[in-house]
């Protein structure tokens, strides 16, 4: 496996595997890497000649006071692990590396103006800014995000047709763990207290999918979600919400694909999960 932190260095054996006609897959990550980054990686070197994971903490996703300082890191068990699922090349650039000052960012439209865009006003500009140009750097065939982060998903499908990019998104199950909570990095921050705590985000997914069906309301969904947070001392809603899968607007009813999403902060800990529903899933 090859390491660099050099942009040229990457281009530099894109241009080769190019070359031999080899399809290349790139898992973008924020490293910290657990189980939900290894099924994308899993996922993409099943279906790619070439695995290019990018490892790195990205500034301009983070709002002004939020986690950047903290962000867990740990590259060398995240190198381990990526040799060990037989990634070809990880690419771990220092923020100079990524970044002119000033730079150029990508906008986003509407999508952007609800869930999480309304909290973190900054975060997915920054997060396409860094997906666009990791895209323009690896150019690979196909680009692996996963549904956990489901309005990222939805934004970076929509930026890829909106900018012209010439890759196949791929979207990956949610990886939970044994007891339900969403793997993340960030879980990393709750103590055992906050842990058990947080269980009341993937009760409030089950909640609601039991009650979710064709033309059923917002609110029959998203009541007992709301109950199942509140009843736990140590977690504040930040949203419950049920919008259109594809353009992320509120929706009174599940009369299309909807994403039913939450954020929740439990102690100091901003955590996300969600589900999908559609007619025929
Ligand atoms: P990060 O949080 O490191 O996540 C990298 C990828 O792993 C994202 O596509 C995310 O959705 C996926 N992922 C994280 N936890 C998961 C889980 N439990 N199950 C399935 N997939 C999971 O998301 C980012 O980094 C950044 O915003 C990034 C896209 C790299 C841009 O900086």
């Amino acid at each position: 496996m090859q390491e660099t932190k050099a942009i040229a260095e990457i281009r530099k054996a894109v241009k080769a595997w190019k070359q031999e006609g080899k399809t290349i897959g790139l898992v973008p990550t924020m490293g910290f890497l657990h189980e939900g980054h290894a099924s994308l990686i899993k996922k993409c070197r099943e279906d790619n000649d070439v695995v290019v994971v990018s490892d790195f903490v990205n500034p301009v996703q983070f709002g002004p006071a939020e986690d950047l300082e903290a962000y867990p890191r740990d590259f060398g068990r995240d190198s381990a692990l990526c040799e060990s699922l037989g990634v070809d090349m990880i690419f771990h650039p220092e923020p100079a590396e990524m970044y002119n000052d000033p730079h150029i960012t990508v906008q986003v439209d509407t999508l952007n103006e609800t869930l999480c865009g309304v909290t973190r006003p900054v975060h997915f500009g920054g997060v396409c800014t860094v997906v666009a140009k990791l895209f323009n750097i690896v150019s690979p065939d196909r680009a692996y995000f996963g549904e956990k982060d489901a309005q990222q998903l939805a934004i970076v499908k929509k930026m890829v047709i909106d900018l012209n990019f010439d890759i196949t998104i791929v979207g990956c199950p949610i990886v939970r763990e044994a007891d339900g909570l969403a793997r993340s990095s960030r879980n990393t921050y709750l103590n055992p207290e906050e842990r058990q705590a947080a269980l009341c985000l993937s009760r409030a997914v089950k909640k609601g999918q039991a009650v979710i069906g064709a033309g059923v309301e917002g609110e029959t969904v998203l009541a007992p979600m709301r109950q199942e947070i509140e009843a736990e001392p140590l977690a504040t809603i930040d949203y419950v919400q049920m919008v259109d899968a594809l353009t992320m607007q509120p929706v009174a009813r599940a009369d299309g694909p909807v994403l039913v999403a939450m954020a929740v902060v439990v102690g100091k800990t901003r955590l996300i999960d969600n589900f999908s529903w559609s007619q025929d899933r």
